[in-house]
């Protein structure tokens, strides 16, 4: 069967770390899936022309060079290693989403005594990830030797494969539970947005931007929130850039209070107590600080 071409595809993890989230943000955008079965490998959304496809997260940089999906979901560490290796890949990262943090470090017994890269040099390490690893030692000058595995890396050193490994790590639990530790930070990852370069025609390319709006939409939301507070009118400049990442506030003067303003800003960056306690040592009174449900910008 081949793709409709009327409908937009994404490629999206069938199962693993970023697939319930990759849903969610699409829910978050207003998506409805239509609920597949967990066997499933595809699931049209009912009120967008989008079809979903459900794939191992090493196949999608080839699903969207291909242009079979004009977008899709991944983690950045995915993306490079297949980049690394098709330079004339064509595709391009258009969003940082906001989960799916995790690095790719290199790891060891917990026993070894690690103090210095060139400990490397001439060992055996075995990964999933060739490219990445293969590029961080040659800017090195470590010449090591790269045992490529396709799954069950953190196994390596029990069976005598390699003496290192070098792997995804998110809450470290896997290497603990192998009796490994981290030694060497290779690469840092998030789960990115990619979007295909092969050309599509213009009623296509109206749904990808109408599209990527709303999911633009839901990242800068979940940073955003929404304060009001109160400020004497000398307060105001200070207060004003106190505020984080908020352009152009709104004052509104206070009836019956002279010289008094309600101020209200959108603050696309994370507010912290700690920004609460400084407006207030700035002179504002009676802070609100309110979610956003929806923004488009
Ligand atoms: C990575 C990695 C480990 C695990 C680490 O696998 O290979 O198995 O995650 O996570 P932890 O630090 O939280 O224990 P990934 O999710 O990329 O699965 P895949 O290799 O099967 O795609
Ligand atoms: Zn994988």
């Amino acid at each position: 069967m081949s793709p409709d071409r009327n409908r937009l595809h994404m490629a999206i993890q069938k199962s693993g770390r970023l697939s319930d989230q990759s849903r969610q943000l699409l829910r978050d955008a207003g998506l409805k899936l239509s609920e597949a079965g967990k066997n499933h490998l595809t699931a049209r959304v009912n009120n967008f022309p989008l079809d979903l496809m459900f794939v191992r997260d090493d196949d999608i940089p080839t699903f969207v060079a291909d242009g079979v999906c004009e977008l899709g979901i991944v983690g950045r560490n995915v993306l490079e290693e297949y980049a690394l290796g098709q330079p004339a890949h064509r595709f391009e990262e258009v969003a940082r989403l906001g989960f799916g943090s995790c690095s790719l470090k290199i790891a060891a017994p917990e026993s070894f005594d690690f103090s210095a890269l060139s400990m490397l040099a001439g060992e055996r390490i075995a990964t999933s990830y060739p490219r990445l690893l293969g590029r961080f030692l040659e800017q090195r000058g470590i010449r090591a030797d790269i045992v490529t595995m396709r799954g069950a890396v953190e196994l390596a050193p029990r069976l005598g494969i390699a003496r290192f490994i070098c792997d995804l790590v998110s809450t470290g639990a896997t290497l603990e539970a192998n009796g490994l530790a981290p030694v060497v930070d290779v690469f840092d990852s998030e789960a990115v947005l990619v979007r295909s370069m092969k050309p599509i025609d213009a009623a296509h390319a109206e749904k990808v931007q109408a599209l990527l709006m709303r999911i633009e939409g839901v990242i800068a939301t979940a940073e955003s929130k929404y304060i009001v507070l109160n400020a004497p009118e000398a307060a105001i400049p200070a207060i004003s850039a106190i505020l984080p990442g908020a352009e152009a506030p709104t004052i509104v003067p206070l009836v019956g209070r002279p010289g008094h303003f309600a101020v209200q800003a959108v603050c696309q960056e994370s507010v912290f107590w700690e920004t609460l306690e400084r407006l207030k040592a700035a002179g504002a009174s009676a802070i609100l600080v309110m979610p956003i449900e929806k923004m488009m910008l």
